[in-house]
């Protein structure tokens, strides 16, 4: 076990004297987390998910890459311009212009942090880089001291940290605390440490490298064995102070650590680790939830913390336990991190003041008297629809309400006929950027007709890759929650919508996913793509693992 006393105290220029005890939670769902396939959003969903974040109590807020495109530099712009609480960072590589155009898009925060990577490992820079090591040296102590120039928050990244030859990772990480980095972050790019590998690397480098005792050391694990947040407490356990994670454990491939479960492994053992992270974890649930509803993954039942079942006591042994005592089957209590055991029903008698107080106990906090009318117009329309409206219901009427903002097409109404006489048809009205256009078409099944009427109204040339319909709650008269997948040249867009009408639900979704491909479309047509790359010449600007 970790000494916590061994760890140093630390003067940080974002966040002042760092005692041992402090973790510092670096979320990177904006930025790994979206750069996934299928995770992508555009700028309003951001700003929302970033709002949340802030709520949540993150210390840091990687929003994105912004020299991999004109939108991703919008959306950290406006981050940065916008988000108060956590410091704001930029990713960029070991290049001028990737760090000068990271500093330029968080300028406007208050806290300011750019993020340079470059790869240590031998396949990394043999076959990536095409660098020799003094080559990648010389790069990282350039780009560390042009961004200390710019700001006086940045962190190192040794990309492949994990399978770095231990000398020339020392090496490495000696020149980036020379060249004036605050933060050394030694990723487990490709997800193939185990635990123990971890905690030596940190160990090792804590006891070798000079100034070593000035900078925060910072795990960033990838789940590919399944072993991220076990190698995240590990790296903690050896001395790192910053943990890099996602919500729901979004990222490249199988993912990067889930936030939700570092949080809760050292909030429930501090036995283990004596690093206390400060987030407010009653809104964990509230935050895995939205960005469920904003990329249309939702995740398993049985996904720790935040999963349907992550609570459930389904055995009669394990619920007479609960009910006797609850710490006999559950080792952190529901509530600690969302969930609500309010049984507060609501239904079409249900006031304003009680929509107001279960938004309260949902984790929504306090909501302005417009965004409380309309939510409260939504939800009286489904309880007219529905007998219960359940906790569940309410989440997805909320979410609903963000997802619908700055939208170029919206549903003005929609008619489907349908039986076992006649093909069925679908009337759809659409706005299309303030205009309102109506189209009939017939189909295969209902939802076949009124996709092929928002086809006529906006015609495109993306594949349909997946149609899938859940009910949120129970019974025949629950609200369906229907995602709908586009393909258009290799771009994979996500839409999302509810309703107790699965049709409606379905055109929803469908047109929600048509708005993420306009925006989509923007950015593509903005952004010419070079050649692949991953080196840090000026030219390139692909994402690092485009
Ligand atoms: O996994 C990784 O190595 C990264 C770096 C850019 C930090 O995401
Ligand atoms: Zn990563």
């Amino acid at each position: 076990m970790t000494d916590t006393a061994s760890v140093p105290t630390i003067d940080h220029p974002s966040f002042g004297r760092l005692e041992p005890s402090r973790v510092i939670i670096f979320d990177t769902t904006l930025r790994d987390g979206e750069q996934s396939p299928g995770f992508s959003m555009n700028l309003a969903e951001k700003l929302r998910m970033a709002e949340a974040l802030a709520a949540l109590g993150v210390d840091v807020m990687e929003a994105g890459f912004p020299i991999a495109s004109p939108g991703d530099f919008e959306s950290v712009h406006a981050i940065a311009e916008r988000i108060k609480g956590p410091v704001i960072c930029g990713l960029a590589r070991a290049a001028r212009n990737d760090v000068l155009r990271a500093a330029e898009a968080v300028a406007p925060a208050e806290r300011k942090r750019i993020h340079i990577f470059i790869s240590t490992s031998p396949l990394h820079m043999k076959y990536k880089l095409r660098m020799e090591p003094d080559a990648v040296l010389e790069a990282i102590t350039e780009s560390v001291r042009l961004g200390r120039k710019q700001v006086e928050d940045v962190e190192w990244s040794a990309e492949d940290g994990s399978r770095t030859e231990p000398e020339f990772l020392c090496r490495a990480v000696e020149a980036a605390i020379k060249a004036g980095a605050t933060t050394i972050n030694i990723p487990d790019t490709v997800g193939y440490a185990l635990p123990r590998d971890m905690e030596d690397i940190f160990s090792m480098l804590r006891a070798r490298v000079p100034g070593a005792e000035k900078v925060v050391f910072s795990a960033h694990n990838h789940n590919d064995l399944g072993l991220a947040v076990a190698n995240t407490i590990a790296s903690l356990r050896g001395g790192a102070r910053q943990v890099e994670c996602t919500v729901n454990g979004i990222g490249e491939r199988a993912g990067n650590a889930a936030l939700e479960e570092i949080v809760m492994a050292l909030r429930t053992r501090p036995d283990a680790v004596a690093a206390v992270p400060e987030i407010h974890t009653e809104k964990i649930l509230r935050t895995s939830r939205l960005l469920s509803a904003i990329t249309g993954f939702e995740v398993q039942p049985n996904k720790a913390i935040v999963g349907r079942n992550a609570f459930a006591h389904e055995s009669g042994i394990h619920q007479d336990g609960v009910l006797k005592h609850a710490g006999t089957y559950e080792i952190m209590t529901p509530e600690s991190v969302g969930w609500s055991r309010s049984s507060l029903v609501m239904g079409k008698h249900s006031g304003r003041a009680a929509l107001r107080d279960k938004l309260r106990a949902l984790g929504y906090g306090e909501i302005g008297d417009n965004a409380l009318a309309d939510v409260f117009r939504r939800f009286k329309d489904l309880a007219d629809r529905k007998k219960v409206v359940y906790d569940d219901d309410i989440a997805a009427l909320m979410d609903e309400g963000h997802l619908r903002d700055h939208t170029r097409i919206r549903i003005a109404s929609l008619r489907v006929v349908a039986g076992t006489e006649a093909p069925p048809e679908a009337t759809v009205t659409l706005e299309i950027d303030g205009e309102t256009k109506t189209a009939t078409a017939t189909g295969d099944g209902a939802v076949d007709a009124t996709f092929a009427a928002v086809n006529v109204l906006c015609p495109h040339t993306a594949t349909l890759r997946l149609y899938s319909v859940g009910a949120i709650t129970e019974g025949t008269d629950a609200q369906a929650r229907v995602t709908v997948r586009l393909e258009e040249e290799g771009k994979m867009v996500d839409g999302q919508g509810a309703d107790t009408d699965t049709i409606i639900a379905s055109a929803r979704a469908y047109v929600h996913a048509l708005n993420k491909l306009l925006v989509k479309r923007a950015r593509t047509a903005r952004h010419a793509r070079p050649d692949d790359c991953g080196r840090p010449t000026e030219g390139c600007r692909r994402r690092p693992d485009d």
